[in-house]
């Protein structure tokens, strides 16, 4: 169907063109394609944005302005689109080839040929905004090695996005391989509908709430405090490495010291085994030997350990009962009873299906530091397993990224996603980062994902921020992002067969499972009466089974 005339070409490849006023019903929402003829074939665009003018103020117009095209004279409705991509009569490919020219003829893209160049992908993810018959699908290959992002603002769903892309791997591909940080637990109640999902949760408080919420009940996670380095120990600490101060000097040389009691080329971030305690007898001991220099930033740091080992919700880091178990029934020599019993720990995460890390709940410091060191523990697996010609193919996908990886801020886990961002490729591991808050997620990391995925982002700032970290992406196509409805998307980039408005599909919907991010339902809350519940055991860290259990185990080392 015609639609109207070229106007103008500009850009590297935009068209302006004029619509005739009564086929503006089918392009009336950006998102809608339309195609030039083109050597051979046909160059399609995407509309990207609009400029109607008003029937009365067009009419006021002097009429020099209105030469052009008979037909559409009396009309001059605007619309540019964006070139996406060329079709030759046998396939389609991204980018143009020709530009049109001016005064060329504009067609509506109709749903059979649109199906043809969206459909037939791996990842069926939602349907075309302006043509919802047809399917719309992306690339896994793309998807996992170039890495992709998932932004917007708080709400238009983000996490649900993410759902129907692990629900279609779930289904699709029976030997993958993906890990979550789930931040919030969001993702918990896909453990519902798939077998091949595990939730995994530090035991005690956290994993009760998780069960509480959703029925299903966490396998422990365990991070052993030997499995983590400098930085991730001085994030739990809160103390700032890059702020090289005298404190993070003493923490460095006690774990150095510690590993070395084992094995004696351990540098201070190597997977050695030790316990908590042996780090603060370690400092104390030294506090002892520089009484008579008091040394205030010791004393401060000593006590900022105490403080951590009693933190009853970091058990999973500091009393890591079965990972110690596991280290115990090892035996032999270091570093390779260290190592073996490191691969094991985070091995187990690596089993085919998706694994979720449920942090939820726990505080922020300790949520970066557990996150830092599952993604460098995975990374040195994974790595190694491809020198040793073995590889294990692996999506992460991080929730909340910009806790992870902040722009302008030191973070434990920056680096190492950073890392994965640049380098995975060639290893294997695949990135996926979620986040709402586009303007404070690191620069390096968003430019290094090929594909977006970009609901609902009203601020202009985060449009922006946007525009100047990723490729493919056009400012006339970010500044309609503030215009998208819930679940509503623009793709754009490697894994996108073209760039397009995806209505995407409704995981509940598609799938019978409520997501954790539901919104509260405010207006059913307080039109009923609510339930008290008793709220004792998540509020209070220590669980008596676990007191019990401690105790008998103290109690073991006497026998
Ligand atoms: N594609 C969709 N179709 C229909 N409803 C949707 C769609 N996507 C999200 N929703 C609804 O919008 C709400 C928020 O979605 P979601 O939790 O995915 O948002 P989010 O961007 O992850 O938010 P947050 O930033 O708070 O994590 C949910 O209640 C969900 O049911
Ligand atoms: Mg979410």
């Amino acid at each position: 169907m015609e639609v109207g005339r070229v106007v103008t070409v500009y850009g590297q490849s935009l068209l302006r063109f004029a619509v005739h006023e009564d086929k503006l019903g089918y392009l009336a929402r950006p998102g809608a394609y339309v195609k030039v003829e083109a050597s051979g074939g046909w160059s399609y665009a995407m509309v990207v944005s609009f400029n109607l003018l008003d029937e009365l103020y067009r009419k006021s117009r002097i009429v020099e302005e209105l030469e052009g095209y008979p037909e559409i004279r009396p009309s001059r409705n605007e619309l540019v689109a964006m070139l996406v991509g060329y079709y030759d009569g046998k396939g389609f490919v991204r980018g143009v080839p020709e530009l049109p020219r001016p005064g060329q003829k504009v067609y509506l893209a109709d749903g059979e040929e649109l199906a043809r160049f969206v459909g037939s992908g791996d990842i069926a993810i939602g349907r075309l905004s302006q043509n919802p018959e047809v399917r719309y699908t992306l690339s896994l290959d793309m998807l996992c090695s170039r890495h992709f992002a998932v932004l917007a603002m708080t709400g238009a769903g983000k996490s649900n996005a993410v759902a129907v892309i692990l629900g279609e791997i779930l289904e699709k591909f029976p030997y993958s391989r993906v890990v979550v940080v789930d931040t919030h637990n969001e993702y918990v109640p896909l453990a519902e509908k798939f077998d091949r999902v595990r939730v995994l949760s530090p035991a005690g408080r956290i994993a009760r709430l998780v069960e509480a919420r959703y029925g299903v009940k966490p396998s422990p996670l365990e991070v052993p405090i030997w499995t983590l380095g400098l930085e991730e120990i001085a994030g739990l600490l809160r103390l700032d490495p890059t702020r090289a101060t005298k404190q993070v000097m003493y923490l460095r040389g006690a774990l150095q010291e510690v590993r070395r009691a084992r094995y004696k080329y351990a540098g201070a971030d190597d997977p050695i085994y030790f316990r908590a305690e042996e780090l603060l007898g370690y400092l104390e001991g030294l506090q002892k030997s520089s009484r008579q220099r008091y040394d205030r930033s010791l004393d401060d740091l000593v006590l900022k350990l105490e403080m951590l080992l009693e933190n009853s919700e970091l058990r999973y880091v500091t009393r890591p009962r079965n990972s110690d178990r596991l280290y115990e029934g090892l035996g032999g020599e270091e570093p390779r009873r260290s190592v073996e019993a490191y691969m094991r720990v985070y091995g187990a995460l690596l089993e085919p299906g998706v694994t979720l890390i449920a942090l939820g709940g726990l505080a922020s410091d300790a949520q970066v530091s557990t996150a830092a060191t599952i993604l460098k523990s995975l990374w040195r697996i994974i790595t190694a397993s491809v020198l040793a010609g073995k590889p294990q193919p692996t999506l992460l996908v991080v929730e909340e990224a910009h806790n992870y990886a902040p722009q302008g801020r030191w973070s434990p886990a920056r680096e190492i996603l950073e890392k994965i961002a640049k380098e995975g490729r060639k290893f294997g591991i695949g990135l996926g980062v979620v986040s709402q808050r586009p303007r404070e997620l690191s620069q390096t990391l968003l430019a290094q994902c090929g594909t977006l995925i970009a609901l609902r982002t009203a601020n202009p700032r985060d449009q922006e921020y946007i525009l100047g970290s990723m490729e493919d992406v056009m400012r006339e196509m970010v500044e309609g992002l503030s215009g998208l409805v819930t679940g509503e998307a623009l793709i754009s980039g490697s894994a996108a067969p073209l760039p397009g408005i995806v209505r995407i599909d409704s995981f509940p919907e598609r799938y019978g499972v409520n997501l954790g991010g539901k919104d509260i339902d405010w207006r059913a809350a307080w039109s009923t009466p609510q339930p008290k519940a008793d709220l004792a055991e998540y509020v209070l860290g220590e669980p008596e089974e676990e007191e019990e259990e401690r105790k008998t185990s103290t109690i073991d080392k006497f026998l």
